[in-house]
């Protein structure tokens, strides 16, 4: 069987290495110039011939220049002969760009993902796209994990005899009934329209959570712009705590600490993204020991869908 070889981008080497221990492989070692016109070069110092090369890369803030280092790492590697070239990016940015809903916007969510494919990825490990259908953006295999089950194992800890699941949109509301239903809980969602990157309206929350425990579930927290409108509407119809999960707490623009300051119990999110802020109100979940399961799957031609469904 080929070796395998991983290496981490700069975006996240506290994920890196927490997959590493728990693959029990050595993180190879990277290294990334920057020249005096701003362009970036990569060397893998390690050996990829014929490996299955693993390449860890969160897309996270400054965006761009991850992906770049991305994609200049796969192209390293493919240059260098690997076997296969996996890109596990446990935080896909571009996947909130899935749609042409104006005239003359780009679809980056499809740009990247070419992108990567043409720079020699050979196949995707990723966490909870945006929208489902952003993982058919990609030419070759994706293996797309979601986190439901360890944010389903935190909240069981929790009193849950008065609780409901409310996902911020009817977009979110099937991640949010199959996370219900790992708890045994009903589900509502709140009909969500965005009107900017700053700026959601929601009109109305099809559900009952009157009196109710709130778990408000959904795939990210940016600016908190949803969560925001949504505590507001929950309020109004007479929730009676919200506690707000979710899987990327990206919490942009100080988003975490209006949060905590806002009437919520807890902040649940898992690591796929660094963050270096802490709060009391924040848990924060390993998404490594998932991501570690899933590499070694893929890397010994074993099912990685059976290993989540449950
Ligand atoms: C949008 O549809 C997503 O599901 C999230 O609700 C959104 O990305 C969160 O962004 P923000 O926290 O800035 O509202």
């Amino acid at each position: 069987m080929r070796e395998i070889a991983v290496f981490g981008g700069s975006s996240h080497p506290e994920l890196t290495a927490e997959i590493c221990a728990h693959l029990r492989v050595p993180q190879r070692p990277v290294l990334l110039k920057r020249f005096a016109n701003d362009c970036l070069e990569v060397q893998l110092q390690s050996n990829c011939r014929e490996r299955d090369v693993f390449i860890i890369q969160s897309l996270v803030r400054p965006v761009q220049e991850h992906l770049v280092e991305l994609l200049l790492m796969a192209d390293a590697a493919r240059g260098a002969s690997a076997g296969r070239v996996n890109a596990v990016i446990p935080h896909y940015a571009y996947a909130r760009s899935d749609k042409k809903d104006a005239p003359r916007i780009s679809i980056g969510g499809r740009l990247v993902a070419d992108l990567l494919v043409t720079a020699g990825v050979d196949r995707v490990l990723t966490l909870n796209l945006h929208s489902p259908q952003v993982h058919g953006f990609f030419s070759v295999p994706v293996d797309h994990l979601h986190a439901l089950r360890e944010l389903a194992a935190h909240f069981r800890q929790r009193d849950l005899s008065n609780a409901v699941v409310v996902s911020p949109d009817l977009g979110y509301a099937k991640s949010a009934a199959a996370f219900a239903r790992r708890l045994g809980l009903p589900v509502a969602a709140g009909a969500k329209e965005r009107i900017s990157d700053s700026e959601v309206r929601i009109a109305a929350i099809i559900g009952d959570v009157a009196g109710r425990d709130v778990i408000v579930l959904d795939d990210e927290i940016s600016r908190g712009t949803t969560v925001f409108e949504l505590l507001d509407r929950l309020r109004e119809q007479g929730a009676r705590s919200v506690a707000v999960a979710c899987t990327h707490g990206l919490f942009a623009d100080n988003a975490l600490d209006k949060l905590a300051a806002a009437d919520v119990t807890e902040i649940v999110c898992t690591n796929s993204a660094p963050l270096e802020a802490e709060h009391s109100k924040l848990t924060i979940l390993s998404v490594a020991p998932a991501l570690a399961e899933a590499i070694s799957r893929i890397h010994n031609g074993e099912s990685v869908s059976s290993l989540f469904d449950h």
